[in-house]
C-alpha cells in the first residue's frame, strides 16, 4: 500500500491527478470505476482542464459509474448519472461510459446486466473511491457481504442524513444500486481518496481497525495494489499515532 498525505484538498486533488495521469500513460488500464461525492470534484475539474489543454487522453478508457440512487431518473439533478456526466463523463473523450440506471423498475435485471457487462469487459482495471463517513465504499454500507455483487441496497440512516444535505428535490431515496465489494475489490488497482477531519476516524479505522463487514472500506487493506491519497485533516489521527510511536 502506498499512502500520500498532502497538505490540503487542493494538493490532494493535484496528487490524485498526477498519479492517475501516470497510470493512464502506462496503458495498463482500460476499465475504470469512478465515484461521486464531494471528494473527487476537484480531481475531476483538474482532469477536465488537462484534457482541454490536450494533455490527457481518455480515448481508450471505458468509464463505469459506481453507484446510483434507486429509484432515480437519470436526468434528475440529484442523480449520480447527472453528477458524473456534468463533472466528468460528458466533458472528456472517454471511449465508453456506463452506469446503473435508477429508473429501470426491474432492478434485478439492471444489476445483473451491469454485473455481466463488467465481466464481459474483463473486469475493472482500476477503481477510484471515496470513503463514506460510516466506512461505506460505493454504496456498500456497513454489514455488506465481502463477496457482494452489483445489487440493490437499503441505505443507512447515517448515509441518508449526510447525503440529504447534497440532495435538492423531494425526499431522498432510501435505496441505491451499487457495484458490490466483490467488483470493487477485484479491480486490479485502487485509488482511495479522503479529505477533511470528518474522514479522519474512518482513515484511522481503515489502517488499524479490524477487517470487518462493519467497515466495508477495511477490506481494501488486503488489496495488493492500493494507493491512498489523503489530506492532513483526514490524516490527523494517524499522524498523531505515528508521533506517539516515535516519541
Ligand atoms: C456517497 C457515495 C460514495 C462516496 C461517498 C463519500 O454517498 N455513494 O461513492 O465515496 O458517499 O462522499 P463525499 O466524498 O462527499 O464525502
Amino acid at each position: 500500500m502506498k499512502i500520500f498525505i498532502e497538505k490540503n484538498y487542493e494538493l490532494l486533488s493535484s496528487k490524485a491527478v498526477l498519479r492517475f495521469k501516470k497510470i493512464l500513460e502506462s496503458k495498463k488500464v482500460k476499465n475504470i470505476a469512478f465515484p461521486t461525492g464531494n471528494t473527487p470534484k476537484l480531481f475531476y475539474r483538474k482532469l477536465v482542464e488537462l484534457y482541454k489543454k490536450g494533455k490527457i487522453d481518455f480515448s481508450k478508457i471505458s468509464g463505469f459509474l459506481i453507484d446510483e440512487y434507486y429509484p432515480m431518473k437519470k436526468d434528475s439533478k440529484d442523480s449520480f448519472n447527472y453528477y458524473i456526466s456534468n463533472n466528468f463523463f460528458a466533458l472528456v473523450n472517454l471511449k465508453e461510459k456506463y452506469s446503473l440506471n435508477g429508473s429501470n423498475l426491474d432492478f434485478i435485471s439492471e444489476c445483473r446486466s451491469y454485473k455481466e457487462l463488467i465481466e464481459k469487459k474483463g473486469g475493472l482495471d482500476m477503481a477510484i473511491l471515496g470513503i463514506g463517513e460510516n466506512g461505506h465504499i460505493g454504496f456498500n454500507e456497513p454489514g455488506s457481504e465481502l463477496n457482494s455483487r452489483v445489487r440493490l441496497v437499503e441505505l443507512k440512516n447515517t448515509t441518508l442524513d449526510l447525503n440529504r444535505a447534497k440532495y435538492e428535490a423531494g425526499p431522498i431515496p432510501r435505496y441505491a444500486l451499487t457495484m458490490g465489494i466483490y467488483e470493487i475489490f477485484r479491480a486490479k488497482r485502487i485509488m482511495l481518496l479522503a479529505s477533511g477531519k470528518s474522514k479522519s476516524e474512518r482513515v484511522w479505522d481503515f489502517l488499524n481497525g479490524p477487517i470487518s463487514r462493519d467497515l466495508p472500506v477495511s477490506v481494501l487493506r488486503l488489496h495488493p495494489d492500493i494507493e491512498v491519497i489523503i489530506d492532513k485533516e483526514a490524516a490527523v489521527l494517524i499522524e498523531d499515532k505515528i508521533m506517539n510511536l516515535i516519541n
